[in-house]
């Protein structure tokens, strides 16, 4: 197939920023203990009415000009969320609408934290092998309306923000995707859900009074899960890529939690100061944090040219994934 390369990257953030002391007047918590807990100091939360398909086309607009790219060469729209705007219709059609982008496909892919890697795998897959040419890869959430904001286990943990890669044939000289792996172990679904509304839990007095329409993690068991699963999947990932960990110039991980990050890292033999982090202010954005990452790596000239990133992540499902590109 052709090789395929990440021609630019663009991101939308709301402009409402939620501090650790804030938090802590709303629910039994302190700033000490997030940082602490966590590395979060502050996070992004959308606007009432502000919705994940609008951030998600911000980011897609700024990606497009950054790659020089217009609406009316994309072929496909991914968007990696847990937070669309309805069920149904998703937000990649949305999204498609809202840039007009005559000639796209549009869906969404929800895979969890990992959706947006998911994605943009598929993407890579669909321009290898001919059927699309160019593919608009985003990782949108608004998760602030779906939070229980009387839950300190998970209302301090999660931002809003979206991230926009647009893929499409590598340039002469740049060597582009190089693997990727996705995998899933549904025998964790209970780990991170959003219990009730659909069929299994319909909408009632009883949900509603349960608090069932929020999302519910058991924080510590993805911690744990992580941490056993992650390293040697990595490990493995590498291996079968012909990959040295040594190569690689930032690891751009899932923001969910900095202790998370530099556990699996240092497990990895690796200075957990090649991962860039972006969690401090962001928090975790789920679906967005891949992209949102890299986007600030590149702006930041963490990562440029010729370089090799990890891009790796997590969540419910459970799933989990990773994918390497020379820049
Ligand atoms: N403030 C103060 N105390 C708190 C808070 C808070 N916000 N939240 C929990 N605690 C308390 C707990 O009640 C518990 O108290 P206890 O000892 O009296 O029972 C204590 O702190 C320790 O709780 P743990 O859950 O064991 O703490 P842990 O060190 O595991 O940290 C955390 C919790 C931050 C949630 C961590 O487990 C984590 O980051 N897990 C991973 C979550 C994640 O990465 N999710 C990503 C996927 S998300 C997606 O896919 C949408």
């Amino acid at each position: 197939g052709r090789r395929v390369a990440l021609l630019g990257t663009g991101i939308a953030l709301p402009d409402r920023i939620l501090t650790n002391d804030e938090l802590s007047r709303m629910v039994d918590t302190s700033d000490a203990w997030i940082q602490e807990r966590t590395g979060i100091r502050v996070r992004h939360i959308a606007e009432p009415g502000q919705l994940t398909s609008d951030l998600a086309a911000e980011a897609a607009e700024r990606a497009l000009s950054a790659a020089g790219i217009p609406a009316e060469s994309i072929d496909m729209i991914l968007v990696g969320t847990n937070s669309p705007d309805t069920l149904f219709p998703g937000v990649g059609p949305k999204v498609q609408g809202k840039i007009g982008a005559p000639k796209a496909g549009a869906c969404d892919v929800q895979a969890g934290c990992t959706g947006s890697i998911y994605a943009l795998s598929m993407a890579v897959t669909g321009i290898a092998s001919g059927i699309w040419n160019h593919v608009l890869v985003i990782g949108a959430e608004v998760l602030s309306p779906l939070l229980d904001w009387e839950d300190r286990n998970t209302c301090v943990l999660f931002g809003d923000g979206a991230g926009a890669v647009i893929l499409g044939p590598a340039p002469e000289g740049t060597r582009g995707f190089i693997s990727a792996d996705l995998r899933a172990e549904g025998e964790f679904h209970d780990l991170i859900t959003l219990p009730a509304g659909m069929a299994q839990r319909p909408a009632s007095l009883e949900t509603v009074a349960g608090r069932e329409h929020y999302v519910q993690m058991k924080g510590n068991d993805v911690f744990k899960f992580v941490n056993r699963k992650l390293p040697a999947f990595l490990k493995d990932f590498l291996e079968k890529s012909d990959l040295k960990a040594s190569e690689v110039a930032n690891w751009i991980f899932h923001q969910a939690n900095l202790r998370i990050i530099d556990g699996v890292l240092r497990r990895l033999d690796v200075d957990p100061a090649k991962a860039y982090v972006d969690l401090d202010h962001l928090g975790n954005t789920s679906a967005a944090s891949v992209f949102i990452a890299l986007h600030e790596a590149v702006e930041e000239k963490v990562l440029g040219r010729g370089d090799l990133v990890v891009m790796t992540s997590f969540g419910a499902g459970m799933t989990y994934g990773a994918i390497a590109f020379e820049l």
